[in-house]
């Protein structure tokens, strides 16, 4: 994804980066990205975006309502925000229906969550959390 956002932004955008762990980001060494390690929540980002990006961050945070707030406080007015979450709850196999085997799969990664005291079902739950920020939504 911050790949393909260097590719959109061109050489004088910028792409940030954030992640506990940013192994995976490293390569990114263009001057246009820049790599924040840290929580979300304690890192501090003072610029306005025209877009925010979050693919299977929320469902892994108890603090992801005050993640949601952040993201769309970081948006330019009429800024766009993107967010990927799971409902692990309803996952299945395409074509493979009645799948035992992963069923279990499926069962045991909610029982993760909720052991957590997390919620398996995350992404049900998002577009009302983003209209209860005061964002449009565009598409769901
Ligand atoms: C399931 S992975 C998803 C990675 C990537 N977004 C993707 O879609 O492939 C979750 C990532 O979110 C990061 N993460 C989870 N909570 C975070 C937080 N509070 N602040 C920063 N990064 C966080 C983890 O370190 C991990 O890299």
């Amino acid at each position: 994804m911050m790949r393909w956002l260097g590719n959109v932004v061109g050489p004088i955008g910028r792409v940030v980066g954030v992640d506990r762990n940013t192994s995976h980001l490293r390569h990114l060494s263009d001057s246009r990205f820049q790599i924040i390690e840290g929580d979300f929540l304690e890192i501090s980002l003072d610029a306005a975006f025209n877009l925010a990006h979050c693919r299977y961050v929320f469902i892994h945070n108890r603090g992801a309502a005050q993640m949601l707030t952040k993201l769309a406080q970081v948006l330019k007015p009429r800024g766009f925000l993107v967010v990927e979450e799971p409902d692990f709850t309803s996952a299945k196999l395409l074509n493979r229906r009645g799948d035992v085997s992963q069923q279990r799969v499926n069962n045991a990664i909610c029982r993760m969550f909720e052991d957590r005291v997390l919620d398996p079902a995350h992404g049900l739950s998002l577009p009302e959390k983003v209209a209860a920020e005061g964002l449009d939504i565009v598409e769901c």
